[in-house]
């Protein structure tokens, strides 16, 4: 069932990007620009948990999804939409696998997160502002440069997957 349900999830994700695709020519350069004014979160790094995750295929990460204040007390109480002034950080590292511990006939392999991967992404809310990709504007900083290089409608277009948790994939891990 649970593998039924991730071969799902990949075909609407593949749907969505292709679907996108078809209709990229039809976005405003606007929506697909990397918003110049959504600069890298000061203090991003000491916001409270919302969750993990663990990312598979190409990007194969372990990551943790940050929040604000105002992001981090929605999540926790389950609030939607996220009010105007959230912030959603996702830190990724490296999947690294210490070597295998042995405990008598048992077999441990442990696994730590290992030096940061694919960049820091964020989704900061501005209801008005965002308004033409659901409220939300979308930055991904990569190493060593301080400008967003995230095409807005790019990840708009994935996020619409779970619209009705408004474009929000990971809910509070309690
Ligand atoms: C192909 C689909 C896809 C695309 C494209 C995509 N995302 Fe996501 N994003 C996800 C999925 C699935 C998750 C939840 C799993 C995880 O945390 O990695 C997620 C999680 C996130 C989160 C944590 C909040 C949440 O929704 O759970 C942020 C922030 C985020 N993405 C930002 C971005 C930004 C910025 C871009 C564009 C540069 C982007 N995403 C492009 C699928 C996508």
């Amino acid at each position: 069932m649970r593998q039924i349900l991730f071969v799902l999830i990949a075909v609407e994700i593949l749907a969505s990007v292709v679907a996108y695709t078809a209709h990229a020519s039809e976005q405003t350069s606007d929506q697909l620009a990397p918003s110049s004014t959504i600069t890298m979160s000061p203090g991003y790094r000491d916001w409270r948990l919302i969750s993990v995750a663990r990312e598979g295929g190409k990007l194969d990460d372990l990551r943790a999804i940050l929040g604000n204040d105002v992001a981090f007390n929605a999540a926790q109480k389950g609030t939607l939409p996220y009010p105007d002034g959230s912030i959603i950080a996702r830190v990724a590292w490296n999947y690294e696998a210490l070597p295998v511990i042995a405990i008598g006939s048992e077999q441990l392999q442990p696994y730590v997160a290992g030096a940061p991967k694919n960049g820091v992404q964020f989704m900061v809310k501005e209801s008005k502002k965002y308004a033409s990709t659901g409220g939300w504007g979308f930055a991904q900083f990569n190493p060593g440069n301080p400008k967003n290089v995230a095409m807005a409608g790019t990840c708009y277009a994935c996020h619409t997957l779970v619209k009705s948790r408004d474009f929000v994939f990971n809910s509070y891990a309690p």
